[in-house]
């Protein structure tokens, strides 16, 4: 059988070639990276729960209207998404000050915020994703006023869902990134929630203990990153009770 065709590798995922024009298929690696690669692991689970959990964040938004790359689960690691120009921008948005921003300002983390902040990166490796603001993104073209309005509302209508949802199973959303994809509709193009939402792109405290479930746990050494994502897909209802990822396939279809 002829091997499909990988389109690209991230740190994370890979891209393939999807069966209809327009499709991709994303695979979830269980490799984990963190300040820009120089640190590197394989955690096993990470990606079965990553493909579990990005489904169901997606599934979630596009339930309330926003709408999202992910077309459909596939197998345990891949999911079939929409095709769509990636813009080149890492969407942020903060609930509660952390990791750079509490560097950056010499705020402790934790502190809640006096409303939801919403910062750009620009996405590029070499450079470690640099913080940018909107005078940059107009200035080199990268999105357009128009663009920027939608990204802004899209980045708000996913942190009230996700905030909502995570506080729903005791989970406090400090903060997360997304990426966002441009789709062309005839003449229209119309911008969609792209890449993946799972905890390897949010941090997420355990609201009683402020134990973290998210991949500062690898960053940080704190324990064990597949038991921190087991947590959250357990208590979000995405993994039975009992299930463990890696030895029981077990899963909710
Ligand atoms: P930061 O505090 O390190 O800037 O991270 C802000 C949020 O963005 C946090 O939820 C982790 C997420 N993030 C990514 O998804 N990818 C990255 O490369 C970085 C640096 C952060």
């Amino acid at each position: 059988m002829a091997r499909r065709k990988k389109i690209y590798e991230g740190k994370a995922k890979i891209l393939y070639e999807g069966p209809e024009p327009g499709t991709i298929v994303q695979y979830f690696k269980d490799d984990a990276t963190a300040f820009n690669a120089q640190k590197k692991d394989v955690i096993e689970g990470k990606g079965v729960l990553n493909n579990r959990l990005s489904e169901f964040f997606m599934t979630g938004l596009a339930q309330i209207g926003v709408p999202t790359h992910f077309i459909k689960r596939i197998n345990m690691r891949e999911q079939l998404v929409r095709s769509c120009e990636i813009i080149p921008l890492e969407v942020i948005v903060r609930n509660y000050a952390a990791g750079s921003m509490s560097k950056r300002l010499g705020i402790d983390e934790g502190t809640q915020l006096p409303r939801p902040i919403v910062e750009y990166c620009y996405k590029d490796d070499a450079l470690g994703d640099p913080l940018v603001t909107e005078e940059h993104i107009a200035a080199f073209g990268w999105a357009s006023q128009q663009d920027m309005d939608d990204i802004l509302s899209l980045a708000l209508r996913v942190n009230d869902f996700l905030s909502g949802v995570m506080l729903a199973v005791g989970i406090k959303l400090v903060d997360f990134k997304i990426e966002i994809g441009r789709v062309y509709d005839g003449d229209f193009q119309r911008l969609i929630v792209a890449d993946e939402i799972s905890p390897d792109s949010c941090r997420l405290w355990d609201m009683e203990t402020g134990q973290k479930l998210d991949k500062d746990v690898f960053r940080r050494d704190l324990g064990n990153l597949t038991d921190a994502y087991t947590e959250v897909a357990r208590r979000l209802g995405v993994l039975p009770k009992n299930a463990s990822p890696i030895t029981k396939p077990t899963l909710i279809n």
